[in-house]
């Protein structure tokens, strides 16, 4: 069956670039050492592979088995330890869920899919967290349509803090969120300005101070 993904990935060069996500390497100060991380949409490695280099075990989930593939060769220009951090696996989110409670992180970066799969998909992969484990997510927001900076031409598959917040609901407690406008410099995939939305949660059952810190530094 043709993958939209495998055909996108078949191109040179790595679409979204071979370096992290801003959002992602701003945020991931947060794990604990040698945390063990899953990757959803992961694609041509980039943000798993950093993660990897960081010391991190990453588990990266991906229909796109081209995008897996130089993921681990991207991993493997990095040296074998950090090759030796990454773990790819082939599947597709609408059939496949992490053991509860079995990782320290999810991170979700630009992994679009539809709602009807999203509402499914986000609380089953907020269950794979441990109690303290966080999330730590970007995507582009429903304003972001009829942009050329990137992301999908279908608003069904774009995401505003209403539909996290309804996600996570009663499993996450929200950390940062923030719809906004940011400067996009990802590969030639994601260039210029961009309207987004930035989540970051915690997954509820740890003991310790509230974690609330909600920020809003730009409307949409
Ligand atoms: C826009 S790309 C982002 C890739 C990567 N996260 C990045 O930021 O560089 C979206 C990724 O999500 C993956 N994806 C989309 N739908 C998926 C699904 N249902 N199951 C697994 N992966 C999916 C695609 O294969 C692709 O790698």
């Amino acid at each position: 069956m043709p993958n939209f993904w495998d055909d996108r990935f078949a191109e040179p060069g790595y679409k979204y670039g071979t370096t992290p996500n801003a959002f992602l390497r701003e945020q991931a100060a947060r794990l604990s050492d040698a945390s063990q991380v899953l990757v959803p949409g992961d694609g041509e490695g980039r943000n798993g592979v950093w993660l990897a280099g960081q010391g991190h075990q990453v588990t990266a989930v991906d229909c796109s088995e081209v995008g897996l593939a130089k993921a681990r060769a991207l991993a493997a220009e990095r040296g074998n330890a950090v090759a030796a951090r990454l773990h790819t696996r082939l599947a597709d989110l609408a059939d496949w869920a992490p053991a509860p409670e079995s990782f320290d992180a999810l991170v979700l970066v630009f992994c679009h899919l539809p709602s009807a799969l999203r509402r499914v998909a986000h609380p089953r992969l907020a269950e794979g967290l441990k109690p303290g484990g966080w999330l730590i997510l970007e995507a582009f927001h429903p304003t972001q349509l009829g942009r050329s900076s990137g992301g999908p031409k279908d608003v069904d598959m774009l995401y505003t803090l209403v539909d996290l917040r309804a996600d996570f609901a009663g499993r996450l407690e929200e950390v940062v969120a923030l719809e906004g406008e940011v400067l996009l410099d990802e590969g030639p995939g994601h260039q210029g300005a961009g309207k987004v939305t930035r989540y970051v949660g915690r997954r509820l059952g740890c003991q310790g101070p509230g974690l609330s810190q909600t920020m809003r530094p730009a409307p949409v």
